[in-house]
């Protein structure tokens, strides 16, 4: 079986910063309160326009740069978003368009927030026996135009973004590698996060619209509980499979949604604060971009070096979850 490496990153957030003080003017709520409960100061979000794939299509033209591969070398471009410009085509067709990919295959996963592992997984799967040989995995999301503003609850919790990482098959020791590969689902609890309306289920329609149904509904308290309990779970899992001690991690990015998700899960697997990667503050919970945004801009600080080992999980709807352990 092939290696398969981590050969570029890239990512875009969009311009626009959006402070917790916007929220104070539309909503009963503080920046006090945004800022304890979750670690949010601001987010970015789209200018009216703005699509999936525009975001998409920069992380990606940033990632293949750094791994000084053209487009046309791909073979395989899996986007992670459940928030496509269009219900279809996929949001991989486009960025396959936008980039001059034509000999990749391109789709999407819906898998929310780990849609970016997820995707990572599909990609190693396809690379690993040498029939595919380049791969671009992108995670991305637009909810700034999926929330509803008035739901003081999960409005002020989300931003867009997208994220982006081209593999390659490892050439030798100090290319890095991806050690381990976990993602998991439990369509039983598909209620805690959902968006109702606009799928085959309640079609598009004004009476849908007039309900709000088109916006994320969440039970923010019961999805707390169980994104500690999955985040765990599933990074101890690969710990465990790759046979390595919690110590040995040099760097842990898990999800950005909330600091205090965050700071639980990284205390229950004993990795200290110094080695959490945190973009929560600047860019809010962007989703399925959340984890390729924090490696990109870690990357390029130089934080995350050539050798580290970097530990990556996830949660979100569906519910789906998943980690990643990989040497960069
Ligand atoms: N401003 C002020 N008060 C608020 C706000 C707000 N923005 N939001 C909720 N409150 C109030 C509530 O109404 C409640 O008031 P009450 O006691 O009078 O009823 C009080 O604050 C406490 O509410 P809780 O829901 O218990 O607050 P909690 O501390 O749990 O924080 C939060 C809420 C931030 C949503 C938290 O539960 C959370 O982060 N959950 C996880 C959400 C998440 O990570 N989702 C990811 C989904 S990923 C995906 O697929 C897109």
């Amino acid at each position: 079986m092939k290696k398969i490496a981590i050969k570029g990153t890239g990512s875009y957030s969009p311009e626009r910063v959006v402070p917790n003080s916007y929220f104070e003017k539309m909503i009963d709520t503080s920046d006090e309160w945004i800022t304890t409960r979750t670690g949010i100061k601001e987010r970015r979000m789209i200018e009216k326009g703005q699509a999936m794939s525009d975001l998409a299509t920069l992380a990606s033209a940033s990632a293949l740069q750094m791994a000084g591969f053209s487009a046309d070398q791909l073979d395989l471009i899996v986007i992670g978003t459940s928030t496509a410009d269009m219900l279809s085509p996929s949001c991989g067709c486009i960025v396959q368009h936008r980039l001059g990919a034509k000999k990749a295959v391109a789709f999407d996963v819906n898998a929310a927030c780990p849609g970016f592992i997820y995707g990572l997984a599909i990609a190693q799967k396809f690379m690993q026996d040498g029939s595919y040989g380049k791969a671009l995995v992108v995670g991305g999301e637009i909810i700034s135009n999926r929330i509803d503003y008035q739901d003081r609850s999960t409005c002020v919790l989300f931003g867009d973004g997208a994220g982006a990482v081209v593999l390659g098959h490892s050439n030798g020791n100090d290319d890095g590698e991806i050690l381990g590969m976990d993602i998991e689902s439990d369509g039983d609890l598909w209620r805690l996060i959902h968006v109702p309306g606009g799928g085959s289920r309640i079609p598009a329609s004004h009476e849908m619209i007039d309900q709000g149904l088109q916006y994320v509904k969440m039970q923010g308290n019961e999805t707390f509980k169980h994104a500690v309990r999955t985040l765990v779970d599933s990074s101890r899992k690969i710990i465990a499979q790759q046979g390595i001690t919690s110590d040995e991690i040099d760097w842990f990015i898990p999800h950005q949604a909330n600091i205090r998700i965050m700071d639980a899960v990284a205390e229950k697997l004993g990795i200290p604060t110094e080695k959490v990667i945190i973009t929560v503050h600047k860019y809010g919970n962007t989703s399925a971009a959340s984890i390729p945004v924090a490696l990109d801009e870690a990357v390029r600080s130089g934080q995350i070096r050539k050798g580290d080992l970097v530990l990556v999980s996830s949660f979100g709807a569906g519910l789906t979850w998943g980690a990643a352990l990989f040497r960069y």
